[in-house]
């Protein structure tokens, strides 16, 4: 059976840092739908121009975009053992599309790792960080988490550049779009008894540590 587990989190809370570590461990691959629409961005696809407008204000992408393209991702034979979910589902209507998706392809919601991070921990992370060009979008930080090289990504040299949603305001609007539509979220999976909730405010090494043991934990339930 596939086994899914979905990364819940703030802007910056480490979804994308710890996602790389995650899914090398459980050798699953990485759906982070922000790096998909920056994918879609990149190649100026229809889809890449329609949420443009949404991600450089902020605000959350339609659902219905958004499940068709994790539907595709999820679709492809890659994903069939299963997943690491990065930044979705991200509302109500997401969790309960992606049930019925994971119903559809015989598996479920096995974990929900939700890394807890406090909103000026969350600024402070975002305003120093730095992203690879590359296609799987490392991140580094100036002060937390710098690359060997500045400006150059340690893993595949591509340069770094600082994303266009990560200006101050845009910033302050992802984090209280999180704690709006995002936070129900916590609330619905811990409900079904699937949250684990992790302190995400340690060292990164310790944060993967302690997410590979929960995760661990949970999918051999
Ligand atoms: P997305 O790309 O998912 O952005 P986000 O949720 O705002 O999260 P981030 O990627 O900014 O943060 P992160 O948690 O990955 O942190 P990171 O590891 O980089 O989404 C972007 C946009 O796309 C959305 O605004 C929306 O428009 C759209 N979108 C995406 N998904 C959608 C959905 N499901 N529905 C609708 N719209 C959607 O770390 C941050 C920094 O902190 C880095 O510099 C890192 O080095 C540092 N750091 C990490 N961990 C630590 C630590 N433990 N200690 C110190 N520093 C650390
Ligand atoms: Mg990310």
């Amino acid at each position: 059976m596939p086994n899914y587990i979905l990364l819940l989190g703030g802007p910056g809370a480490g979804k994308g840092t710890q996602a790389q570590y995650l899914c090398q461990h459980f050798g699953l691959p990485q759906v982070a739908s922000g790096d998909l629409f920056r994918d879609n961005l990149k190649r100026e696809t229809e889809l890449g121009k329609l949420a443009r407008q949404y991600m450089n204000r902020g605000a959350l992408v339609p659902d219905d975009l958004t499940i068709q393209m994790i539907r595709e991702r999820l679709s492809q034979p890659d994903a069939k053992a299963g997943a690491l979910l990065d930044g979705f589902p991200r509302t109500t209507p997401q969790a309960e599309a992606l049930d019925s998706l994971l119903a559809e392809f015989g598996g479920k919601v096995d974990a929900v790792l939700y890394v807890k991070v406090r909103e000026g921990v969350l600024l402070e992370r975002l305003s120093g960080r730095w992203t690879c060009k590359g296609a799987q979008q490392h991140t580094y930080h100036l002060l937390f988490n710098p690359p060997k090289i500045a400006g150059r990504c340690d893993v595949d040299g591509a340069a770094l550049f600082q994303r266009p949603d990560d200006t101050p305001e845009v910033q302050a609007e992802r984090i209280q779009v999180f704690f709006r539509q995002t936070a129900p979220l916590i609330e619905f999976y811990a409900r079904r008894g699937q949250l684990i909730e992790i302190g995400g405010e340690r060292p990164i090494t310790e944060v993967t540590a302690a997410l590979i043991a929960a995760a661990a934990a949970a999918t051999r339930k």
